[in-house]
């Protein structure tokens, strides 16, 4: 029998497809089979990984239809790309087991609740006292749109709540370039100044000819009307072209009184500042975070916890699959399977044998692992480098952020060691609630991360004073903090790729050696984002899945 091509109208009539499929099968072996699935669009294919082709999960009908069966993968870390690993293995029969060092699965996707404990690596044991329903995001805690991290709440029934990125009523405190205690700026009025004044010098330069070379007369006129528009500016004063263009402020600043009734117009916020002054805060620096891809509004939160999402999986993969308090001791490849050590919760040292590994763990911690993958995979994984973050939960019980501040939601920016502080988009006008803190990176979450939980909380709410008053101090109830790189069995933020590398040439990484396979954010594009470990994982599934079809 010849073989079949791909342009065989499967939908003609007398033709079924699991026939054809069979034929196939039965001509070319199951590799063919897999083969002519991928390019039917059926089945994952080698070829489809790596591109930007639509993720197709492993089926059991895959193995049926060869009389094929699973294979047994052993998954090192629970972390979103180890337990996305195997959910999506999962749904063809692959028996998987994930071996995770944690108490809880989810990896940097950790929520703290009352009751949370965790010792870091300097000893310091924290123990969160957060009341009922006050939960805190201490790793991920906003979903852009487009990503894939969307697609697996709504398969996977997570309910999702609109995560506010931006506020124009949020402060912008830029203490180093000179604001003071009490005197923060809203964002809408830094944007009103900024945005104001840039469309009044532009407005200027092409009115007064200096942009001639560039603009015909017919984009000056419409440039200039979404100048007057976009700036809020006065228009062209006829033969003063000083008094042209101007802006002078107006309600985008925001309102000293807001307006009412009759007689209530409201009340100016004034004065302006100058144009040096206003160039001079640095308040600027901050309005292009939210057009990027990754941070635009909306952004999204699920409800009630980001771990919503590692309890979803895990429940779906099914608990008896996931194995807490099992740190990786060893990984031996061998030319049938691969042998995987590991000490279990109650300290004792186990081993497991797998047709498979995918190691899901941080690059650096893998590095760490006995293994006999070679030296230059330990090279590649240790070209990742760790990155510092840290973020505190600070309980407050009253929202005074809402009530005196006028504040739902959204960030705060600063130029100080805590950077960012963001309120709760969860539970408005309810009893109690939680801000983060500080939210940095780098030198900066080392400099918390240097000191004891009390003495963060401490520095934290110093700076957040300047900034809300003595609330800020006088309302806090608890706190909880966290220090990526001190935090045992993940040590690391996020990590990226050194020495001017890109993760594609990280080819030991990409690749499998023998029957390890590696996954994780950090190899992907959407480093420190669960999209990248789940876009990793959806790699790692289709590579092996493939692998095990071609067999
Ligand atoms: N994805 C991380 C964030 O949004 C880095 O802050």
């Amino acid at each position: 029998m010849s073989q079949p091509t791909t342009h065989t109208p499967l939908d003609a009539p007398g033709s079924s497809r699991r026939g054809f499929l069979r034929a196939v099968g039965l001509s070319g072996g199951a590799g063919a089979m897999f083969a002519t699935m991928g390019a039917l669009g059926l089945a994952p294919t080698a070829h489809a990984a790596g591109t930007e082709a639509p993720f197709r999960a492993p089926s059991a009908s895959d193995f049926s239809l060869t009389g094929r069966s699973a294979a047994s993968v052993v998954i090192l870390g629970g972390g979103v790309a180890g337990l996305a690993t195997a959910y999506e293995l999962g749904k063809a029969g692959y028996r998987c087991t994930v071996l995770e060092a944690r108490d809880v699965a989810g990896g940097r996707n950790f929520t703290v609740r009352g009751g949370t404990r965790q010792e870091d690596l300097d000893g310091n044991v924290q123990t969160a006292r957060f009341s009922d329903g006050v939960y805190f995001n201490a790793g991920p805690g906003r979903i852009a749109q487009w990503m894939n991290t969307m697609d697996y709440c709504r398969e996977l029934g997570v309910e999702l709540e609109v995560f506010s990125n931006t506020n124009a009523s949020a402060y912008i405190y830029n203490e180093k370039a000179g604001m003071r205690p009490g005197a923060p700026m809203r964002y809408r009025t830094a944007k009103a100044d900024v945005y104001g004044y840039v469309s009044e010098l532009l407005a200027k330069a092409a009115d007064q000819g200096a942009l001639d070379a560039r603009l015909t007369a017919d984009d000056k006129e419409r440039l200039l009307e979404f100048l007057r528009d976009f700036g809020d500016i006065g228009g062209r004063v006829a033969g003063d072209p000083a008094a042209s263009w101007r802006y002078t402020g107006g309600q985008r600043r925001g309102l000293a009184a807001d307006p009412g009734g009759v007689g209530e117009p409201g009340t100016p916020l004034g004065p302006v500042p100058d144009l040096s002054t206003v160039l001079a805060s640095g308040v600027g620096r901050y309005f292009s975070f939210e057009f990027g891809y990754d941070q635009a509004m909306l952004m999204f939160q699920p409800v009630g916890g980001m771990d919503a999402i590692p309890r979803a999986l895990a429940r779906a993969i099914g608990g008896r699959r996931i194995q807490l308090g099992c740190a990786v001791t060893r990984v031996t490849d061998r030319a049938t399977d691969v042998v995987v050590e590991y000490r279990d919760a109650g300290g004792r040292t186990r081993s497991i044998t797998a047709d498979y590994c995918v190691s899901a763990l941080p690059p650096h911690i893998m590095a760490r692992i006995p293994h006999n993958l070679g030296g230059e995979v330990n090279t590649a994984l240790n070209a990742l480098r760790p990155s510092s973050a840290g973020k505190i939960g600070l309980e407050y019980r009253s929202r005074w952020w809402e009530t005196d501040h006028d504040i739902y939601g959204g960030i705060t920016e600063t130029d100080m060691d805590l950077a960012h502080i963001w309120y709760p988009s969860n539970g408005f006008h309810s009893r109690r609630g939680l801000i983060v803190g500080y939210y940095n990176t780098g030198a900066n979450a080392d400099a918390y991360t240097a000191l004891s939980p009390a003495d963060r909380e401490k520095r934290a709410v110093a700076q957040g004073v300047k900034i809300h008053g003595e609330k800020y101090r006088t309302e806090l109830a608890h706190s909880f903090s966290i220090a990526w790189r001190r935090t045992p069995y993940l040590e690391s933020a996020w990590n990226y790729p050194t020495g001017g590398q890109t993760i594609e040439d990280l080819t030991q990484l990409t690749e499998p050696t023998g029957r390890v396979y590696f996954t994780g954010d950090w190899l992907s594009h959407a480093v420190a984002w669960q999209h990248g470990s789940f876009s990793s994982a959806r790699q790692v599934v289709t590579r092996l899945h493939s692998r095990v079809m071609a067999g």
